[in-house]
């Protein structure tokens, strides 16, 4: 990628870049909906990315092509504009940092991507952390991996009016190889992991998009809001089960089910890292899989298509455990498998989902990757 992005750049301005920088996307291992709930959550960065190669210029023009996304951009820093499609996200972000009081200064660039867009894999986190970066090499401010991720969050949601929590853009700025991040989306404070070697983890993106996404999403942070007041604590993160199953009676039905399964959440996803930390494998794989019927019954955010995938994936041969991944409504599962059956894996579900769905699944077996870089 960095040599097919480099010929780009030099086809187009007729000169070598400056600097290539790579953004990675993530794939969450265990907490889900938690981060918006200031819990914690144990994401990856992948081995799928978005890349930009860039220099600066001598004026205030930003001019960036893209190889996958469409239509370039082209715009001043001092005439920052909303336009719909990719190239708001580098508007969002230009504006961010200036409103943070960078002074900012202007670069061209061509960008290209491997990851699939909409399929939860964080490409927009990706995209928003290779931009920061990008900014960085022709700027001159501190980098602080976890303050980016904050401003990529508030270009999101000032900006380009989406809400999410801080999960995908922390990843793609802190992950780091062959490790998995445990997150306190609280205090931003992080942990990695190393990642066992006799295990793979492996994305099985079920070939489904859902339009639902958005709006369940918000509807379920605002039910979580609710539930937090009712209980009269600042947010879910602050209640254990057993206190919340001695006030559960307070809220309604359907209020308990969300709360249940953030706080219950919480706790698998501090079980999991310390399974992680101790090297057992066996005790992750079930904490993720008990973390799926949690999304499914209580959360309601899984899909047939992912149950079904979630299922055949855990009557695989070598499969310790398996659960869907990122905001739900159809996107990606992620299962954790035995390295030596890994491809025997693979193929297996690639049939079996086939053979129920009548879908083409994408199954990528993959390697915790690098947070953002410049690349040498
Ligand atoms: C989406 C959001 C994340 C997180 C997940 C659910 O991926 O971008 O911030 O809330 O959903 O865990």
């Amino acid at each position: 990628m960095k040599e097919k992005i480099t010929k780009e750049f030099t086809a187009r301005f007729g000169a070598s870049p400056t600097h290539v920088v790579r953004a990675p996307g993530r794939v969450n291992l265990i907490g889900e909906h938690t981060d918006y709930n200031d819990g914690f959550v144990l994401p990856m960065a992948i081995d799928r990315a978005i890349w930009i190669a860039l220099r600066p210029r001598s004026d205030r023009r930003v001019l960036l092509h893209s190889l996958d996304f469409g239509d370039p951009a082209d715009f001043s820093l001092d005439d920052i504009q909303h336009k719909k499609g990719w190239t708001e996200y580098l508007r969002a972000i230009a504006w961010v940092l200036q409103e943070q009081g960078f002074s900012l200064s202007g670069w061209e660039g061509v960008l290209a991507s491997n990851l699939p867009l909409g399929a939860g894999l964080s490409s927009s986190a990706a995209l928003e952390l290779s931009l920061l970066k990008a900014f960085w090499t022709v700027s001159d401010f501190n980098w602080d991996g976890a303050k980016m991720a904050e401003f990529a969050c508030q270009a999101d949601r000032d900006w380009v009016g989406i809400q999410s929590g801080i999960m995908d853009q922390m990843i793609s700025s802190l992950g780091q190889e062959n490790h998995a991040l445990l997150i306190d989306c609280r205090t931003l404070e992080f942990n990695l992991l190393p990642l066992p070697k006799q295990v793979r983890v492996i994305i099985l993106d079920t070939a489904t998009r859902r339009g639902l996404v958005d709006s369940a999403y918000n509807e379920r942070v605002a039910q979580c809001r609710t539930a937090a007041e009712k209980l009269g604590i600042p947010s879910l993160r602050d209640i254990t089960l057993d206190d919340f199953h001695a006030k559960a009676d307070s809220l309604d039905e359907l209020t308990q089910k969300r709360a249940l399964h953030v706080i219950s959440e919480n706790e698998r996803t501090l079980k999991a890292a310390k399974a992680l930390q101790k090297g057992d494998v066996i005790a992750f794989g079930h904490l993720m899989s008990t973390s799926h019927i949690s999304l499914r019954d209580d959360y309601e955010v899984s899909s047939p298509e992912l149950n079904i995938m979630v299922e055949l994936a855990r009557q695989e041969k070598g499969c310790l455990g398996a659960r869907m991944t990122g905001a739900g409504f159809g996107g990606c599962a992620v299962a954790l498998v035995e390295k030596d059956v890994a491809e025997k894996f693979a193929e297996n579900i690639r049939s079996s989902y086939q053979e129920h769905t009548e879908l083409q699944p994408n199954i990528y077996i993959c390697e915790a990757s690098n947070g953002v870089k410049v690349l040498d």
